[in-house]
């Protein structure tokens, strides 16, 4: 694509905060598995993140809070001082490049695996459905996933407070924003979808009581941050975790609808197929999102520089988020300004291996990955 001209994606979004974003562009949420055992932030995510500050927002990799929501070996943690001492120096990083910055709060729910919990409980869920793919561990293996525990009515409470106290920890580490991780089959995905929640308590059956327990979190993390600092994603459209249903594009048509009381930063919405699509009913389109819903909308998956002028001229999105595009193209800002051709895709091999290559040395293509 040549130079923009007038990009509005490359223009500044005042956002409702008070906060500017300095352009459209949002570095979408990525779990790289590179902080160790430890999982406290270190100078390699520092430089990871410090590479991609071109963009307006940065949106940290899912951050897990508690033992209970870990799930995946070497991602980087909001649950110890020591992580949040790590974030802060990211934070600061980010600030210096003058952009903005958002943990994601990650609860795995039951993409999680026993062999991650210090006291190898069974990961949690609504009901006792399994996925159906395996789930990685820490030693590089991969196992069937197990069927999880769901969780009682009684423990909901301490959930939502973990996720409050998840907030203060962001709010220590000086993180602009929280996206609550309600997407791609995690936790509080699994609470909101039919195919996943069979709960005959009043967090389960109808898409009312389905809805349930993400307003008690954004009731619990609004009294920490200004509502209009805390965005949540959702994903109607994918089927990764197992995910999906005949009933989604309703549900959330109604879940959207509702969210629109909490006056939040944004909602962030995976509307592309680009990451799976169920095909279990018609997939939920952007602008029905637009439609009713009356707050700031970060667009993602499968963008392009084109696709995602179209999607913020149009007015479906105030911003996109990019994921992979991302990943060997840490200047993405800069080539889309510049109308340099993108790096080929980070080969999959190195989306989560451990250290420099393929994280903070890019690019490297699949010849070199295989070496
Ligand atoms: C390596 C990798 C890690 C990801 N980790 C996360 C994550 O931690 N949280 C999340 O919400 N989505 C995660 N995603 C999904 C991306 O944020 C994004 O939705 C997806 O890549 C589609 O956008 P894209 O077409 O721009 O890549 C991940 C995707 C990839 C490829």
């Amino acid at each position: 694509m040549s130079p923009p001209t007038s990009s509005k994606l490359l223009s500044a979004l005042e956002h409702p905060s008070g906060l500017t974003l300095k352009n459209r562009v949002v570095l979408a949420p990525l779990t790289r598995g590179r902080s160790g055992a430890s999982r406290v932030p270190n100078d390699l995510n520092l430089a990871y993140y410090k590479a991609r500050a071109s963009a307006g927002l940065l949106i940290t990799e899912g951050a897990s809070f508690s033992q209970e929501a870990h799930g995946w070996a070497g991602s980087a943690a909001i649950e110890t001082q020591e992580q949040v001492e790590g974030w802060k120096r990211i934070v600061d990083a980010v600030h210096a490049e003058g952009s903005l910055i958002s943990v994601q709060l990650w609860h795995t729910g039951r993409a999680a695996h026993s062999s991650y919990k210090a006291d190898n409980s069974l990961p949690v869920a609504p009901s006792a459905i399994a996925i159906q793919a395996e789930a990685h561990l820490a030693d590089g293996s991969k196992v069937p996933y197990e069927v999880p525990r769901p969780l009682e009515t009684s423990e909901l409470p301490r959930v939502v407070a973990d996720y409050k106290a998840a907030a203060e920890r962001a709010k220590e580490a000086g993180f602009d924003f929280i996206e609550i991780h309600s997407a791609n089959g995690y936790l509080l995905d699994t609470f909101l979808q039919s195919v996943s929640n069979e709960r005959i308590d009043s967090y389960g059956g109808s898409k009312e009581n389905r809805f349930r327990l993400i307003g008690e979190v954004l009731d619990a993390v609004t009294q920490v941050y200004p509502a209009n600092r805390v965005g949540i994603r959702l994903s109607p459209n994918g089927v990764f975790n197992s995910m999906g249903g005949a009933d989604n594009a309703d549900d959330f048509t109604y879940y959207i609808t509702r969210l629109n009381e909490y006056g939040l930063g944004w909602l962030h919405i995976l509307d592309g197929l680009a990451f799976g699509f169920h095909e279990k009913g018609r997939p939920f389109m952007l602008l029905e999102a637009r439609a009713v819903y009356k707050h700031p909308i970060l667009a993602n998956c499968g963008y392009t520089q084109e696709t995602a002028e179209a999607a913020i001229a149009s007015g479906n999105a105030d911003a996109v988020a990019f994921g992979r595009p991302f990943l060997n193209n840490p200047d993405l800002v800069e080539r889309f300004r510049s109308g340099t051709k993108l790096n080929e895709s980070l080969p999959m091999s190195l989306w989560y291996s451990p250290g420099a290559k393929g994280y903070t040395e890019v690019p490297v293509t699949e010849e070199e990955a295989a070496e």
